[in-house]
């Protein structure tokens, strides 16, 4: 199997986005793939929420071996940018299997270092955690053995009207920026393919009658969050499915193939402006293309992906 640290910014349950709780439950469920750490970072809620989050989900997974270390709690440079949170959490403490102490990017570095080309990093949160572990330890460049990122948007700008771009670059871009001028071996699993990925309503409700603890809290966390979505975007077409952005990162760990990908120059604008976050792709189909620094994921196997995820949660 594939050794991964996963580094998530987990938000699972009471109405919150629950991709990466599907995501982490991938990596445990798929016999290609071992967790080796799991670390989290602030994105769609603050740190301290997003361990306390993932720590519940390890319970209800029992998984008790593989550590969880508390990584960065605000992007790098705007360090005023730290998230809420989740309003969810004080209830579920209790429940929560506790952090192993220490700090994610350090702990990333170690990981790495002490098993060079063995690990394949996997990031579905914003960058920061993998941006600072590059600054701290440049070697882990050529002791990694891939990154495998969700994160970006590639062919166009739009997603949400509310903000160009995707979430997890928009949410610290001087962090991508690191991370694409690195010269790590990189794959970037972007909206374009992860917008076709969905669990749908009926996929919920079917998980929700499941008799295991994670596949019916799981299914119920997705049809909650279905509704929600209704409620807090009342003028946008009705939400009946949600995307599985970040188990479609951790798939093409043990499952390249259901993507196809091509190798592109990728740079991020980093200004204070509008585009802030935005992602300028040149796909080299110029004459003097410049240097490729990432492969990105063009198009994805939306069939074989849902059998893929579907039978392996079914197992948990
Ligand atoms: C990304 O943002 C988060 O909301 C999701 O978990 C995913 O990592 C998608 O843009
Ligand atoms: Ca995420």
């Amino acid at each position: 199997p594939t050794r991964i640290i996963l580094d998530t910014d987990l938000s699972m349950g009471a109405g919150a986005d629950v991709d990466d709780g599907f995501a982490l439950a991938l990596a445990h469920a798929d016999p290609d793939i071992k967790l080796d750490l799991i670390t989290t970072v602030n994105g769609n809620t603050d740190v301290e929420s997003a361990t306390i989050l993932t720590g519940v989900l390890l319970n209800r997974l029992g998984i008790n071996d593989v550590p969880l270390i508390q990584g960065s709690a605000t992007p790098i440079i705007h360090t005023d940018l730290k998230r809420t949170p989740a309003s969810h959490v004080l209830k579920l403490k209790e429940s929560a299997r506790p952090r192993t102490l220490g700090y994610a990017p350090v702990a990333i570095v170690e990981h790495i270092l002490t098993n060079p080309g063995d690990i394949t990093l996997v990031a579905i949160g914003p960058l920061t955690n993998v941006a600072i572990a590059l600054l701290l330890d440049p070697r882990i460049k050529s002791a990694i053995k891939e990154l495998v990122i969700m994160g970006g948007l590639f062919f166009g700008t739009m997603y949400s009207r509310d903000k160009p771009g995707e979430f997890n670059v928009f949410s610290d871009p001087e962090a991508a920026r690191a991370v694409l001028r690195s010269g790590i071996p990189q794959r970037w699993i972007g909206l374009d393919c992860t917008l076709k990925v969905r669990l749908t309503m009926e996929d919920a409700e079917d998980l929700k009658q499941s008799p295991s603890s994670f596949a019916s809290f799981a299914g119920d966390a997705s049809a909650t969050y279905i509704k929600h979505q209704a409620v807090r975007f009342p003028g946008r077409p009705k939400m009946t499915s949600v995307p599985m952005h970040d188990p479609l990162a951790v798939a093409v760990v043990s499952r390249p193939d259901l993507c196809e990908y091509k190798d592109m120059a990728v740079s991020v604008i980093t200004g204070n402006g509008e585009a802030r976050g935005v992602l300028i792709a040149d796909r080299l189909e110029t004459p003097s293309p410049p240097t490729p620094n990432c492969r990105v994921a063009v198009s994805v196997d939306a069939e074989a992906f849902r059998s893929h995820f579907l039978s392996l949660i079914k197992t948990l």
